[in-house]
């Protein structure tokens, strides 16, 4: 396997521009991929912002901020990632889409290439076997906001190669990240525990149990979470949550899993949270 210089990331809304900054920032070059031009001039602004904020706070110095941001390349051409050393998919989270782009990246790639994905909840091994190479295509889920938390969720697909999960171990150490293994099932360990605590906060909401403040607020003041179960479904995208509900609710196949109508409706109407400017609060 090719020493990992250049970084392919496809998908630059919430997690790829994180992932994007934190490898330019360890001193990979990036390519940074999105179908859509302005996702890629948005993500761009985020990622000075947020390098900015680290230099403030005296974690980076300036001249780092640039370098890395000398390292970052955008394009909305999948065939500009043909030169590089490693993969990060982080687009919707939807099966068939990624199927079809795994496909994709399988043709662009060097074979000897690892295809990780950021996916929250769909099967790496499905993924794999859309490609060539099943053996070098795993989950590398990061969490958000990337550039803060340490935590990478790596999983095994079934046909995964312990030398490939190696590789992407060691890469994570790079970043700065503490990898955890995880199983190939639906939503690996983080969203199998994180999201029915949140649909449960919705259907706490829906049933008239309490107002978003109090709910959050019973989890920040009594449980210590840094943020309420409300605001953090809105940090995360009620999109991305109910994605992963599904696919919860499909693959394990346990009503326990069933999303929220509250969310199904919020969704429907496009009120995804922060990055739509109203979830179940108004940014
Ligand atoms: N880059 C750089 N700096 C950032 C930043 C970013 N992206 N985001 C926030 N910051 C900075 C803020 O500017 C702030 O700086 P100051 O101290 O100078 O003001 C600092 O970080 C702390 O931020 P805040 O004061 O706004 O808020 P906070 O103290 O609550 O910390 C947080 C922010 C780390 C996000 C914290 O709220 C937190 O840990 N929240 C929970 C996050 C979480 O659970 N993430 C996992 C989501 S699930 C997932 O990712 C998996 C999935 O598949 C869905
Ligand atoms: P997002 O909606 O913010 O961004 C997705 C981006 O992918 C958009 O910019 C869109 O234009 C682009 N895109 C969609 N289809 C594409 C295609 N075929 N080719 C190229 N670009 C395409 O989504 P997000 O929240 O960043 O989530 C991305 C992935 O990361 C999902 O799999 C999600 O489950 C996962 N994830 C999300 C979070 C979170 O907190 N939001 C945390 C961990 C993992």
């Amino acid at each position: 396997m090719t020493e990992i210089r250049t970084v392919g990331v496809i998908g630059a809304g919430t997690m790829g521009n994180g992932i994007a900054q934190v490898c330019a920032h360890a001193g990979f070059d990036v390519r940074l991929v999105d179908a859509a031009e302005p996702a890629l001039d948005r993500a761009r602004r985020t990622i000075e912002k947020s390098l900015g904020k680290l230099v403030e706070k005296g974690k980076i110095k300036a001249e780092d901020r640039e370098a890395a941001l000398g390292r970052l390349a955008t394009a909305i051409d999948l065939d500009a990632l043909a030169p590089v050393d490693f993969i990060v998919e982080a687009i919707v989270e939807d099966a068939a889409v990624k199927k079809t782009l795994f496909t994709r990246l399988d043709e662009i790639t060097r074979p000897d290439v690892i295809l990780s994905s950021n996916t929250s909840s769909i099967s790496i091994t499905v993924l794999g076997a859309a490609t060539r190479r099943p053996d070098k295509v795993l989950g590398m889920h990061f969490m958000n906001p990337v550039p803060l938390m340490t935590l990478v969720e790596l999983i095994r697909g079934q046909a995964t190669a312990p030398e490939s999960m190696a590789v992407a171990s060691s890469l994570c150490t790079r970043l700065g990240k503490t990898a955890l293994e995880a199983a190939d099932y639906p939503g690996f360990i983080a969203n199998r525990i994180l999201m029915p605590m949140i649909n449960e906060a919705i259907y706490t909401l829906m049933e008239g149990v309490g107002t978003p403040e109090a709910i959050d607020g019973v989890m920040k003041l009594g449980m210590n979470h840094p943020m309420g179960p409300l605001t953090l479904a809105d940090f995360i995208g009620l999109d991305v949550c109910l994605a992963i509900l599904n696919v919860l609710h499909d693959g394990l196949g346990d009503p326990k899993y069933r999303p929220c109508p509250l969310l199904k409706r919020m969704v429907a109407a496009g009120q995804l949270g922060r990055k739509s400017g109203r979830g179940f609060y108004t940014y």
